[in-house]
């Protein structure tokens, strides 16, 4: 049996398009501060006409393959997370089939996964528990997160975003599961779904949504905590996790949710609320779970008793969604990742709180143990391959009216065919991939930007469907 099953590597992409949430907010004509201080959010990246999910997964995927030196034919389960529906039936999985029958390896199993934004954990625990299992044959298992946020013009715009996260699992991780410590939550609720299949933008009942996600925090909570309680015989607290990590529509919905686990912590009377937290929370005590939900002065003093909390074991876990956005399935991995590239090997030791949420509802909240391990799979070689402040720092600003502008071009293709991208890669680093054409029977094909930043997209390797030409130009 398989022995710190978990995450072994990690690297992120991120579209390097991007529009400042401040000139969004002006564009908008929203109340000055509302997208900034009320939602919490800097900024926003955005797949421009040549970028979408499976583009962004075959840059993830060859990029950590490449990075971390790993062998595609020792990958033996690829598990994807997208709720970003391109096809009803050919799964992103078997676009990214490309990268490893090159190598002459097509014993992969695994689908994609769907269920908003759960799907990446969903795909994450499939791979998990296959090298925990008897099913298992000794290589590496992939899993892949990687979805592009977009609204309708209207309040939910701004907490868009996107990327793509991949994330390499085996034994002896740095990262590893705590597998007996889960507690979910799973209902049937409308509170963001996407029925229209002709469009690629959600319906979304924004405040249901706030309620449900904040509901499943509790629910988890205390499912958690229960397990705690069961397999290692005590209570616990907030004290016992060093940090915690939510999936992160916006900040703003992170803060509060925080909260909702320390006023937790006082229900239970736990010893990680002092005196001073207690006689300011003491008057909701006797609130039902309804009213507690609905109360703004509850939600006020907990983040006031949260906050020098919240700024240790959450602040460290928020420059990524904070300046990308909502990545939906990626965006709990993203935060993840904010906190290696944050605190890197100062981690090995800690156990750290994950909080999935996923739309309709489906969510769960399970620990990680993270120690230092041998390179390529130390923490700080994570950090280091990564590469956040140069992902970060090498973005371009678009200014709202284009941002609306693309997405509006985006609404005309979304599920057309017949159509060729302009191709301008100019934005776009060595070694990502980009849509080029989509034909008369809905084929879509990508390159891949070669490093010779001269050469026209012609010149570049492309990448048909079903049929790999020259994945490994620009090498
Ligand atoms: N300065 C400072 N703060 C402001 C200002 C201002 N000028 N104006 C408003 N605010 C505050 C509000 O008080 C509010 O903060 P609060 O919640 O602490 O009270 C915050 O900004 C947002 O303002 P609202 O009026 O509540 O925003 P609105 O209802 O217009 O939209 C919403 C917010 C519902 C989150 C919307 O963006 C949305 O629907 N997003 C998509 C759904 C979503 O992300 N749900 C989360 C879980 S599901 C998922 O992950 C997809």
């Amino acid at each position: 049996m398989a022995k710190n099953v978990g995450i072994l590597a990690i690297d992120i992409y991120f579209p390097p398009a991007c529009v400042q949430q401040e000139a969004l907010e002006t564009h908008d004509g929203a109340s000055k501060g509302k997208y900034t201080i009320g939602l919490g959010q800097d900024c926003m990246s955005f797949c421009t006409e040549v970028e979408d999910v499976i583009s962004m997964s075959l840059t993830v995927v060859t990029s950590l393959l490449e990075k971390y030196e790993i062998d595609p034919k020792l990958v033996g389960r690829l598990e994807v997370g997208s709720e970003t529906v391109i096809d009803k039936s050919k799964s992103i999985k078997t676009f990214l089939m490309q990268i490893f029958e090159k190598y002459g390896n097509t014993d992969i199993e695994g689908v994609d996964s769907t269920n908003a934004c759960y799907g990446g954990t969903a795909a994450l625990f499939n791979c998990v528990n296959w090298v925990e299992s008897n099913s298992w044959d000794g290589r590496y298992g992939l899993v892949v997160c990687t979805d592009s946020a977009v609204y309708a013009e209207g309040p939910a715009r701004p907490t868009g975003g996107a990327a793509a996260i991949a994330m390499l699992i085996g034994p002896d991780a740095p990262i590893s599961f705590e597998s007996k410590l889960r507690g979910s939550h799973m209902s049937h609720v409308y509170d963001f779904y996407k029925p229209n299949l002709a469009s690629e933008y959600p319906v979304v009942d924004g405040k249901l949504s706030q309620t449900c996600y904040l509901m499943a925090v509790d629910s988890c909570y205390k499912n958690f905590c229960h397990k705690y309680e069961k397999f290692e015989g005590k209570q616990f607290s907030l004290s016992d996790a060093e940090y915690f990590v939510f999936h992160s529509p916006y900040n703003k919905l992170v803060q509060k949710s925080f909260a909702r686990l320390v006023f937790n912590d006082f229900l239970m009377n736990s010893s990680s609320v002092d005196e001073v937290a207690k006689e300011k929370l003491g008057p909701f005590a006797t609130l039902s779970g309804d009213e507690s939900y609905q109360s703004r002065d509850l939600e006020k003093a907990s983040q006031q008793v949260a906050k020098p909390l919240y700024d240790q074991k959450v602040q460290p876990t928020t420059l990524i969604p904070k300046q990308v956005g909502n990545m939906y399935t990626a965006s709990l991995y993203a935060a993840f990742a904010s906190l290696i590239h944050n605190k890197n090997s100062t981690l090995a030791g800690k156990r750290v709180i994950l909080f999935s949420y996923g739309s309709g509802l489906t969510a769960t909240m399970f620990s990680l143990q993270l120690r230092d391990s041998q390179h390529p799979f130390s923490l700080s070689n994570i950090a280091r391959v990564m590469d956040v402040d140069g992902k970060l720092k090498s973005r371009h600003e678009f200014p709202p009216e284009e941002f609306v502008e693309n997405l509006k071009l985006m609404e005309h293709r979304y599920g057309g065919k017949e159509f060729v991208t302009s191709k301008d890669t100019s934005l776009l680093s060595p070694g990502t991939f980009y849509l080029t054409e989509v034909d008369s029977m809905y084929r879509r094909f990508y390159s891949k930007k070669t490093k010779e930043s001269s050469l026209t997209p012609a010149e570049n390797g492309v990448i048909a469907n079903g049929v790999a030409n020259g994945i490994a130009n620009g090498h």
